[in-house]
């Protein structure tokens, strides 16, 4: 049975799939709540992580164990780091990567897991085909492959994300994503990261966090929607 795991961090990203399920259990682990059930035609496995990597991480590990899901889905909102991006823009990930993790004294490029097999994390091919074809009705809005880049950081500053752009050729930045991808990789359970931008992560981000996170979860939420019809 094809179970999907779908997680976002915050409310305002998860609430509208969970009015649209039915038949839904809930279970409690590790402080978190897991709503298993069907929507849009799909068995889904819904949860809250929380903000931040580590959160992240251990949902998608209970997600893994405990619930059996055979592939994971990130739904929510990022700050746009390439410069063509504007606010409601979707990025789908090619791949992802932590930003912040930097053992640089010690030879290791910044971004880069020492002494581990890989730093990156490439989403399911077929994932963001179904994403990319999930996009195909949506109207007045720009859906990009690219790459997602997390720390635990919220960014509101022009030359960090022109760093973010430069160093990493990052596409949008958010604080979960990189750890989903990283946890699946390790699990071999393929996955794909939703974002659609509520702000650019510069000095206006966190009055146009607060005003788009809204818009951009319901794009988000569209988006993976209409995936969730052709699973
Ligand atoms: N999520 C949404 N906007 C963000 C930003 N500017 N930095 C980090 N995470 C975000």
């Amino acid at each position: 049975r094809n179970r999907i795991g779908l997680i976002g961090a915050m409310e305002e990203e998860i609430e509208l799939f969970r009015e649209q399920m039915n038949d839904i259990k809930e279970t409690s682990r590790a402080g978190l709540t897991y709503y298993a059930g069907e929507l849009f035609g799909a068995q889904v496995v819904l949860c809250k992580s929380g903000v931040g990597k580590v959160n992240a991480a251990i949902c998608t590990q209970i997600l893994i164990d405990d619930f059996e899901v055979q592939s994971v889905i990130f739904t929510g909102v990022a700050g746009g780091v390439h410069p063509d991006l504007n606010i409601g823009d979707i990025v789908i990930s090619s791949d992802c990567l932590q930003y912040d993790i930097d053992a640089s004294p010690l030879g290791f490029k910044q971004g880069e897991i020492p002494y581990a097999s890989a730093s990156s994390f490439d989403a399911d091919e077929h994932l963001v085909e179904l994403a990319q074809r999930g996009a195909e009705s949506l109207q007045d809005v720009q859906v990009v492959n690219g790459r997602v880049v997390s720390g635990d950081q919220f960014i509101a500053n022009p030359e960090r994300v022109q760093g973010l752009y430069k160093q990493f050729n990052a596409f949008c930045v958010e604080m979960e994503g990189s750890a989903v991808g990283q946890t699946c990789f390790l699990n071999q359970v393929p996955f794909v990261i939703i974002r659609s931008l509520s702000d650019k992560a510069d000095g206006t981000a966190s009055s146009n966090f607060l005003e788009f996170t809204k818009l951009a979860s319901e794009r988000s939420y569209q988006m993976v929607k209409n995936m969730l019809q052709t699973i």
